[in-house]
Order: C-alpha cells, then sequence, then structure tokens
C-alpha cells in the first residue's frame, strides 16, 4: 500500500505523514529531504544554486546518509532545495530511489510536492495538505521562536510565499493535487485533528476497495 502526502511548504504534512506511518506500521520517506540535500551539498561546494551542473552532479551522486537531517533543516537549504528542484535533471536522478521506496512492505508513505502526481501515480491513497501562506508561516515562526532567537515574520512569509510560487509555477513536476487526492485543510485543525482526520480518508480507501 502506497500513501501519497502532498502539499505546500509548512503545511504539515510531513508531521502528517510521520504520524500515519507509525499508525499503521508503515515505513515514511520525507522526499522534501532529497532536494534538501541536493541544495546543501550544491551551497557546500561553493556554487552558485542556478549553476544546474554542480546541482546536477550532486543529485547523481546523492547519498541518503551524507547530511543529518537537523543539518537539512534550515530556511537557506529549504531555499535551495526549492531552486535545485526546479531543475528536470535534479528530479530525474532522485525517481529511482523514491519508486523503489514507494515498494516497501507492508506499505510507505511518502510526503512531498510530486507523490500522487509523478512519483506514484498508482499510490491507493493520496491526500493534498494545505492551510492558508498566513498560517503555515505563523507555524513557522512559532518553531524558530520555540528554539529562541529574534524572527522576522514578514520575511518568514514572504519566503513562505516564494517558495510556493517556485513549487507550484516550475515546468516539470510542479505542486498540485493529483484529479484524485483528497484535499485536506490544516488552517483550522490543530495536529491530532489533521492526524485523525487523514486516517479517516485513508479508512475511506481501504473499506472502498
Ligand atoms: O517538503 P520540503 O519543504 O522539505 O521540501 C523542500 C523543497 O524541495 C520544496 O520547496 C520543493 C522541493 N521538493 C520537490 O520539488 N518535490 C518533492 N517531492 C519534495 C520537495
Amino acid at each position: 500500500m502506497i500513501i501519497a502526502i502532498d502539499g505546500p511548504a509548512a503545511s504539515g504534512k510531513g508531521t502528517l505523514a510521520k504520524r500515519i506511518a507509525v499508525h499503521y506500521g508503515f515505513r515514511h520517506l520525507d522526499s522534501g529531504l532529497l532536494y534538501r540535500g541536493v541544495g546543501m551539498a550544491v551551497i557546500l561546494s561553493g556554487g552558485a544554486l542556478h549553476d544546474k551542473s554542480a546541482a546536477i552532479a550532486a543529485a547523481q551522486a546523492y547519498d541518503p546518509g551524507r547530511f543529518p537531517e537537523d543539518d537539512l533543516k534550515s530556511d537557506e537549504v529549504a531555499k535551495a532545495a526549492s531552486i535545485v528542484a526546479a531543475i528536470p535533471e535534479v528530479r530525474t536522478a532522485l525517481i529511482a530511489l523514491q519508486r523503489s521506496f514507494a515498494q516497501s512492505k507492508p506499505g510507505a508513505v511518502i510526503d512531498g510536492r510530486d507523490i500522487g502526481t509523478v512519483i506514484a501515480p498508482e499510490a491507493e491513497v493520496k491526500i493534498y495538505v494545505t492551510a492558508t501562506a498566513e498560517e503555515r508561516a505563523g507555524r513557522r515562526v512559532r518553531e524558530l521562536q520555540g528554539r529562541g532567537g529574534l524572527v522576522d515574520a514578514a520575511a518568514v512569509l514572504a519566503d513562505i510565499k516564494a517558495r510556493d510560487e517556485r513549487d507550484m509555477n516550475r515546468a516539470v513536476a510542479p505542486l498540485k493535487p493529483a484529479p484524485d487526492a483528497v484535499l485536506l485543510d490544516t488552517t483550522y485543525l490543530g495536529i491530532d485533528a489533521a492526524v485523525r482526520a487523514a486516517i479517516d480518508i485513508v479508512e475511506a480507501v481501504r473499506a472502498g476497495r
């Protein structure tokens, strides 16, 4: 069984995917980490983010164990990921790993932007998670504040909007709901309520099989 969870930055899809995977005993892949790993490799190589050849080389030599997950979570790396993710050859280089993960037994939960549309169009369950840009920015601001330090809320919102714009308008595998995805708007849902709603969606699909 494959569960595809797509949606924009800070929509809560990562947390949802993790919790659904635990609930069903499935394996979980955060596909954003792949693009973040490529973005990080380009940053470290000192290459310009728009230098396609550096990004393509990093994607083709992708090593899942190269960077600790925590190092990939910064907003700088998120932006780099979004830029390199628009390069078609970068996406192609990362397809096989994701498709083979999707075959995990007894099941796989993968979250990203194009899981239901490109990576696993055959997924039995597709959930498209949304929330307003303001709510998503607010969540990110609270997360950053929780770690201490000053946060420029206006800059966080601007970054989220810029990333949405890039992810939704690129030529290859843009962020959009698959035609058969169920929409889950988490703007007014706490995380527990969102997880319950997502599990209800999975259960409804399983009951209908
Ligand atoms: O999910 P995330 O915020 O960690 O993803 C970081 C960036 O990676 C995102 O802005 C666009 C890109 N990405 C993608 O293009 N396709 C995916 N399946 C996952 C992420």
